[in-house]
């Protein structure tokens, strides 16, 4: 069984890995036995992830900003670099942008739309030769899309742009998988609250009422979410490809605690 679950050896690259749930997902894989390549836009965020997370395997960090085209070509470049196959790609980079209705600005939906959609498309297709290098008979490449329970709920704020752009991710994540199929896996994670950089403002002023509307009554931790991409990456998941798992203590599916 544990043969069935493991991921040793592997190569998995994790967008947006510097901080957050990237970092969750990076370190579960290092210490699951993979080869990891993390980005994000900033170089120094990205020596001092690499320089964390290598206590746990051999770690490689690229900055390059992933919502143009240009630099999801570079970085392709770069892996390239140091390997011709890719096991797993995680596209975990994201951003947010909160505004009314009235004053939500055209540049919160580029950035948006540029980084969580674009950004999954390019990523995808430029790493898809070395995904194809590394399929096997029985055991598929796979990507992994880090979509969010706003795809498919209303969030509790503002932000029209990421709930489109997550939902968009949803259904690229089945395009995808119909496309790339049986050569390379396509699945998406919806993740709930977690507590990062981009939901500290929201957590820190009403944790305590987000908290209560998951039936668990927390918010995620790093192995939640490390497992549900340790699961999708593995010889256990052969057999699953189009599908969107909510790792969100029920939130999504079993609606708000009362
Ligand atoms: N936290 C939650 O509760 C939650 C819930 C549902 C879904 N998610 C999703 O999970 C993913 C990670 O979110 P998080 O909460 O961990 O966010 P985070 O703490 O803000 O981390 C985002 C990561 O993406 C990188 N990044 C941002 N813009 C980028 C760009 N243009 N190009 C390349 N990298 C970029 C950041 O590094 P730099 O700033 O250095 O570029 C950072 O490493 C996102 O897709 C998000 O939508 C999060």
């Amino acid at each position: 069984m544990q043969d069935l679950f493991s991921i040793e050896g592997k190569k998995a690259v994790v967008t947006g890995g510097t901080r957050g749930i990237g970092y969750m997902i990076a370190e579960g894989l290092l210490k699951a036995g993979a080869e990891v390549f993390i980005s994000s836009r900033k170089a120094d965020s990205c020596e001092q992830a690499a320089r964390e997370l290598g206590r746990f395997g051999l770690v490689h960090a690229f900055a390059r900003d992933l919502s143009q085209e240009s630099e999801c070509r570079l970085l392709m470049e770069d892996i390239a670099e140091h390997t011709d196959t890719i096991d797993i790609l995680v596209n975990n980079a994201g951003a947010t942008w909160g505004a009314p209705l009235e004053e939500y600005p055209e540049s919160g939906w580029d950035r948006v739309m540029d980084l969580n959609v674009k950004g999954v498309f390019n990523m995808t297709r430029f790493l898809r030769p070395m995904l194809d290098r590394a399929a096997a008979p029985g055991d598929p490449s796979r990507v992994i899309n880090i979509s969010s329970i706003d795809a498919t709920m209303v969030p509790l704020f503002p932000a029209f742009a990421y709930s489109a752009s997550k939902a968009a991710v949803n259904h690229l994540t089945v395009h995808l998988a119909a496309e790339l199929a049986p050569t390379i896996l396509v699945n998406a994670i919806a993740p709930g609250p977690f507590h990062t950089k981009m939901m500290d403002a929201i957590l820190t002023e009403h944790g305590e009422e987000i908290r209560a509307m998951t039936r668990v009554g927390r918010t995620g931790e790093p192995d939640d979410i490390a497992g549900a991409v340790i699961f999708l990456a593995s010889r256990a998941a052969t057999y699953v490809t189009g599908a969107v798992l909510p790792v969100d203590g029920g939130l999504s599916t079993t609606g708000p605690a009362h």
